[in-house]
């Protein structure tokens, strides 16, 4: 089956610029996850933020399995803090700590990375 993954998040409608600020720090529960999105509403950039401690890791919101979504909306996010996060649709399982697929339709591919920094506490594209 044809997977719809693209190859480079700088180049997708709505992707932030190099020290856009995301949120604060704070905003994010450590071991919890969080969507953002930028650009036009109709077809927005869509970044999640997963927190570790001071550590963030960036993803573009988007299954390597069909390129949907791992969730529409925040309350649908399913995760294991500071382990996995998951796609709700057929739940890929991906790590946390770098979007490694390790289970399911798209085992061995990974989510798009989107490189963060946090900065006097607050969130930034890397
Ligand atoms: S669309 Fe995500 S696992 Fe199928």
């Amino acid at each position: 089956m044809k997977k719809a993954q693209p190859v480079e998040w700088r180049g997708l409608p709505g992707a932030p610029e190099q020290g856009c600020s995301v949120c604060a720090l704070d905003a994010v529960a450590d071991g919890g996850a969080k969507m953002f999105s930028f650009g036009a509403a109709e077809k927005p950039f869509r970044l999640l933020v997963l927190r570790s401690g001071d550590g963030v890791f960036g993803y573009v919101n988007s299954c390597a399995h069909f390129g949907v979504p791992l969730a529409e909306k925040p309350e649908q996010l399913i995760f294991n803090p500071h382990v996995s996060i998951s796609c709700n649709v057929h739940y890929a399982r991906y790590r946390w700590q770098d979007g490694y697929c390790e289970s399911g339709d798209c085992e061995g591919e990974s989510l798009l990375t989107v490189p963060l920094a946090v900065c006097e506490g607050i969130v930034q594209i890397g």
